[in-house]
């Protein structure tokens, strides 16, 4: 009577939303204060000052039958217009209004993407460890995923898996960095090189392979680490943005995607995204949040609470044994379970009430995954839980 594949979706939560619910549930029995949930990436910083000034503004300043009517499928071209020269402002490039495509979040311009793109039975390539919903996004759109295993020295790219996997059936490689769940950012060398083999691939292959460079997390970086601009590396590049974290705006739905003039066949990639979005009843992204975000291009992130509290889980981690890489960006640490079945040391973990994703779910096994967008107090006192359970395999 209803697709068995969507309602599969609809009804098997992710591991994430089932142990994020399990918290809820635990906070009712024993306190708020009680549950140490890392698992879920929901920004707890408030959204900038300057954000509710722009909506107050907007609404005053605007006819209301303009600011809450439809805009044109690709967003308001003034909206597009002002992201587009904060974009060349900050990266040197060359964007005007035509080349923004605004989307309801990263997760519908990724998706948009790879429906653009797909050509029947083409191949998505993620690198490991990777945003799970990519692939349900793929498999919406009749593409299939192939998943390079992670690089567990430095979480950056482990080029001899990928250059056995690429193949002329390769579409588009996804990357996302600063990277959910490993919190790396992908170095310049590890982008030259990918850029590289991407090129000699095109031209063995005949045909273009796109990098989705997806990055909600471009601000979200500590210690001044550069995050490198693809489209400045290689030219078949789209970019996928959001404003769900940066400026913690994930239930506002609005980000963006970019396509250079130098992809390939630019008026065919971008006509392509337009049906894309058409045939996914996209309409058009928020018409007053295209307008308040469009007035808040140059609005800083506010990083210091997320720097300061993956400086204490990194440290207190360490401390009790764990091991793990120093965040350099988004809100998540990915230490390494202490022991191979990560899926049995997260149900260890919850003895201690501390929800913990494991590796398996984002394509890296023996791993997990602590969200550390939280109140710093509260990961403060999961410290000694965290203590507790890496005494629990010491035994
Ligand atoms: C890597 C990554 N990509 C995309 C998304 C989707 O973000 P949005 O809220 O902009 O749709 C997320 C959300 O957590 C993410 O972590």
């Amino acid at each position: 009577m209803v697709s068995e594949k969507m309602y599969g979706l609809g009804t098997k939560k992710s591991t994430i939303r089932t142990i994020f619910e399990f918290g809820r549930k635990r906070a009712a029995e024993i306190g708020e204060d009680n549950v140490y949930d890392f698992s879920i990436g929901n920004p707890n910083v408030p959204a900038p000052a300057a954000i509710n000034k722009a909506i107050c503004d907007v609404l005053q300043e605007m006819d209301s039958c303009a600011v809450h009517g439809y805009t044109v499928a690709p967003g308001d071209p003034v909206a597009r217009e002002a992201i587009a020269k904060s974009i060349n402002r900050r990266f040197g490039m060359n964007f005007s209004s035509k080349n923004l495509f605004m989307t309801s979040g990263a997760a519908a311009a990724i998706t948009i993407c790879f429906k653009a793109l797909n050509e029947g039975d083409d191949e998505f390539i993620a690198f490991a460890p990777y945003f799970p919903e990519y692939g349900c996004f793929v498999d919406s759109v009749g593409g299939k995923l192939v998943v390079v295993p992670a690089n567990t020295s430095d979480f950056q790219i482990q080029f001899d898996e990928f250059e056995k996997l690429i193949s002329p059936k390769t579409k588009a490689v996804i990357v996302n960095s600063p990277n959910n769940p490993s919190g790396v950012v992908y170095s310049e060398k590890t982008i030259q090189r990918l850029a590289a083999i991407l090129e000699s691939k095109e031209k063995e292959y005949g045909h273009p392979i796109f990098i989705i460079s997806d990055e909600p997390y471009r601000e979200l970086v500590y210690g001044g680490i550069d995050v490198p601009y693809l489209p400045k590396y290689y030219k078949n590049t789209l970019v996928c943005y959001s404003w769900s974290k940066s400026l913690s705006l994930p239930g506002e739905r609005i980000g963006y995607i970019a396509v250079p003039d130098e992809v390939t066949d630019f008026g065919c990639v971008y006509g392509a995204i337009a049906g894309a979005a058409r045939i996914l009843t996209h309409v058009n992204a928020s018409s007053l949040f295209q307008r308040v975000v469009a007035r808040c291009t140059d609005v800083p992130s506010d990083i210091a609470a997320y720097e300061e509290n993956g400086n204490i889980l990194y440290n207190g981690l360490v401390e009790a044994g764990f091991s793990c890489l120093k965040p350099q960006g988004a809100f998540y640490l990915f230490p390494k379970a202490l022991e191979d079945d990560d899926y049995a040391f997260c149900e260890k973990a919850k003895k201690y009430d501390l929800l913990l994703v494991p590796g398996s779910d984002f394509g890296c096994p023996g791993y997990f995954r602590a969200a550390y967008c939280i109140k710093k107090e509260t990961i403060e006192r999961s410290l000694s839980a965290f203590k507790k359970l890496a005494e629990e395999y010491n035994k």
